[in-house]
């Protein structure tokens, strides 16, 4: 277990505004034999009221989390396979001036739903991918990857073998790291002079405006603001030079980084740190405030399940997703309000959902056998599922969502 009472980032006390009570291995899909020894640990968030990163104060070691048997495969999403497709290019037109000269390193590189786009034009590329399931899917395409956790130390290897890097990205693996000082630590040496360092990950901002309290789970032992980021970087000589907000995991920010000096800081960065500032980021009543409405959401989700039950009418999880271990283990949702939950990834299907064991199936048991609610678990890809599922919406089914409140529709 990573445990602190000190910010990771700073040293200055923390303490947690709330708990969301016990809580498994989001991603940790489980046989049935092996409830008796399911891990569990208190999720308590914080907020560090000198550098501003919320973070958890308990997360379990990396290995539980991410080891041969993560199920999550970047690219069973279509719409997240042209979000980084766009992500790529958008690197490579603005940030590389030649092509074969360069190298390009990406942190959590998963099944290589990005970085194959760089193998396909050509460039020197590397990707960091601990998780050894889905690293050999990338290098069975013939793209350069490693499956180690990225740190310092690491960095240094990286740097003696490959040399400097011209851009390092990530998407959806810097909230997943607790010792972000030696992280970026490590990117500082890795970069060169005029290197960039372009990442995304979910929005403190979205998050408490949509109170989608279940973007913390085990996995995202942050959910970072541009004041925190900014505030890491400095500790590093580096610099935030830009921000562009995205629609993906229901609100995320893209951040992008260099050494200090080297880049214009482009006016985005001034205007969302005004934002931040404003709107509340920095002070602890709004995290109070944050607190009772995650309690709301919760009481509202589980009294309309409670009607349904009432009205003998069946609900099934639409997406077993990592963010719906922690509705339902702090809502205390279980296999009887939820008669299964569908999913498309093979390695999740005819397991338990973990904490409240409720039985994942297949995509085709939804399709066979359509309930009268689908409670959407994948809200962030809304947009993809409904294109998906006139068919059920004209046969009469209905959705429940709780973001950004509980509702039916
Ligand atoms: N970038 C992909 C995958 C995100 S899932 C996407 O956005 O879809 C997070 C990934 O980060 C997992 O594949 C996990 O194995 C990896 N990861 C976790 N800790 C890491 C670390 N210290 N260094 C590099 N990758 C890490
Ligand atoms: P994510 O929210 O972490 O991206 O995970 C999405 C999960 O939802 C993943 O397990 C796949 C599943 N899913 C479906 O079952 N059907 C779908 O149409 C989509 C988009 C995702
Ligand atoms: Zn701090």
């Amino acid at each position: 277990m990573n445990s602190s009472n000190t910010c990771r980032v700073c040293g200055n006390e923390i303490s947690p505004f709330m708990s969301f009570g016990k809580m498994p291995i989001a991603n940790g899909f489980l046989n049935e034999i092996d409830f008796k020894n399911e891990y569990f640990f208190e999720m308590k968030p914080s907020f560090c009221e000198n550098c501003f990163a919320f973070q958890l104060i308990d997360q379990p070691d990396a290995p539980m989390m991410f080891n041969e048997n993560y199920p999550f495969f970047s690219s069973l999403s279509k719409h997240m396979q042209v979000h980084f497709k766009n992500f790529a290019d958008q690197l490579i037109s603005n940030f590389l001036r030649t092509k074969e000269d360069s190298f390009v390193i990406e942190l959590g590189s998963n099944d290589g739903i990005m970085l194959k786009h760089f193998k396909n034009s050509g460039i020197p590329h590397l990707g960091i991918e601990p998780s050894k399931n889905v690293a050999d899917v990338a290098k069975k395409e013939g793209i350069n990857t490693i499956s180690e956790f990225f740190n310092e130390n690491l960095a240094d290897h990286i740097l003696e073998k490959h040399g400097k890097a011209n851009i390092i990205f990530a998407a959806n693996v810097m909230c997943h790291i607790p010792d972000l000082n030696s992280v970026f630590a490590g990117i500082a040496k890795l970069l060169t002079e005029d290197g960039i360092l372009a990442f995304e990950d979910p929005y403190l901002g979205d998050m408490l405006e949509k109170v989608s309290y279940d973007q913390i789970y085990d996995e995202h032992i942050y959910i970072f603001s541009a004041s925190s980021v900014s505030s890491l970087c400095e500790r590093h000589d580096l610099e935030l030079i830009d921000v562009i907000p995205q629609p993906t995991h229901g609100g995320s920010m893209r951040y992008f980084i260099t050494h200090k000096g080297s880049h214009k800081i482009s006016k985005n960065v001034h205007q969302i740190l005004e934002n931040e500032e404003k709107n509340g980021f920095k002070d602890p009543t709004t995290y109070i405030r944050f607190k009772n409405n995650c309690e709301q959401s919760k009481k509202d989700l589980v009294s309309l399940l409670e009607k349904i039950k009432s009205e003998k009418k069946r609900v099934v999880g639409y997406g077993a997703t990592s963010k719906s271990t922690t509705i339902l283990n702090y809502s205390g949702i279980g296999n009887d309000l939820i008669e299964f939950i569908s999913d498309t990834t093979p390695l999740k299907q005819n397991k338990y959902s973990p904490g409240a064991h409720i039985p994942v199936r297949s995509y085709e048991e939804f399709k066979k056998n359509p309930p009268d609610y689908a409670l959407l678990f994948a809200w962030n890809h809304s947009n993809e599922i409904f294109e998906k599922e006139k068919d059920f919406e004209k046969n009469g089914g209905k959705w429940i969502r709780f973001v950004p409140k509980v509702e039916i529709f």
